[in-house]
């Protein structure tokens, strides 16, 4: 009898590759909390494709308290969570939250009934090919990294044996940002242009996106990460090696007419920057251009 009971709440790419890989181990076990019903998920990792079956609910009034709660929704779903996320937890519940951004703690724990918050930087490509498909595409070093708070052993534990990684750091806040401002440049304005990464190519996209870093450097040193007097310029030119044929998350929710992460990634930037006095107004445009975006998506349905 698997001894840990898991919810992963929202299965998209990350919720499924995450399920996927808990569900190999025995000493889990796995519930997963999604709109559909799906009770076999093909997981392809490298050239091996393989069928796992899903213990799944739909009704958030079924849903029993667990151990470990797996939050993998976009940021922006939060609030739709809220039922299963009240269900599913107790004060002795740690809820790790697999989401872009920052300020995970301030984003849920006004749901999880007292449970621990633990925040997670998410560092794979989790791709759903159809709802009952997804593809773990691994790219260098962890694929999750975890603070080095009291749970952070224990919930590395959970993917022993499985494709990912865990790591833990006590310099977490530094790694939060240097992933944060990778999303406040790579997300808007893919989505904006309605161009993939290739549209980073053009010099007047690279000074955009150095004015965009260079706000968000500042405000991230003020938040107590330690970036470097260059870390503008080195992201920019980190992020011009990727692929440019990749699309960003909200790139393919802005084409499919989605709402969109835009608050927690711009927005973090502006709301922090406003906690320091610290003047954003280019994140603070692309905040504003987006939110519009996405709030009309919202309206569409
Ligand atoms: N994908 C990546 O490679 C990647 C990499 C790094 C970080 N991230 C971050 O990881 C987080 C998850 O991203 P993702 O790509 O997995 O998103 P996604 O593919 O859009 O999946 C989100 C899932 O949440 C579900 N959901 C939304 N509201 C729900 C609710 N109220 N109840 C139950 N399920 C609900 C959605 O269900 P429906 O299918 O019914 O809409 C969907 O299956 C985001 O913060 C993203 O920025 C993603």
């Amino acid at each position: 009898m698997a001894g840990r009971k898991i919810a992963v709440v929202g299965l998209g790419g990350i919720g499924g590759v995450a399920a996927a890989c808990l569900s190999l181990s025995p000493d889990n076990d796995v519930t997963v909390c999604a709109r559909s019903r799906i009770d076999t998920l093909t997981f392809d990792n490298h050239e091996e494709s393989i069928s796992i079956p899903l213990k799944t609910l739909t009704d958030p009034s079924f849903a029993e308290p667990v151990d470990w709660v797996i939050l993998s929704t976009k940021a922006q779903d939060v609030a739709s969570a809220a039922p299963w996320l009240e269900n599913v937890c107790t004060p002795q519940t740690t809820v790790a939250v697999l989401q872009n951004g920052i300020a995970h703690e301030e984003r849920v724990a006004p749901h999880v009934k007292g449970a621990t918050v633990l925040p997670a930087i998410v560092y794979y490509n989790g791709e759903r090919l159809a709802p009952d498909h997804v593809r773990l595409r691994r790219i260098r070093g962890h694929d999750l990294l975890v603070p080095a708070a009291p749970e952070a052993t224990a919930f590395a534990s959970l993917f022993e044996g499985s494709p990912i990684d865990v790591g833990i750091s006590a310099e977490f806040v530094t790694h939060q940002w240097r992933k944060l401002l990778v999303n406040v440049i790579a997300n808007p304005i893919t989505a904006l242009t309605r161009q993939r990464l290739a549209v980073f190519q053009r010099p007047d996209i690279q000074d955009l996106s150095l004015g965009i870093l260079r706000e968000a450097v500042a405000v991230g040193r003020a938040e107590g990460a330690q970036l470097n007097d260059n870390e503008a310029e080195t992201i920019l030119e980190t992020f011009l090696a990727y692929p440019a044929e990749a699309g960003t998350s909200m790139y393919f929710d802005c084409l499919a007419g989605r709402p969109l992460e835009i608050e927690a990634l711009n927005g973090a930037v502006v709301a922090a920057g406003r906690r320091h006095g610290i003047a954003t107004p280019l994140n603070e445009a692309m905040l504003a251009l987006l939110t519009a975006v996405s709030d009309a998506n919202a309206a569409a349905g």
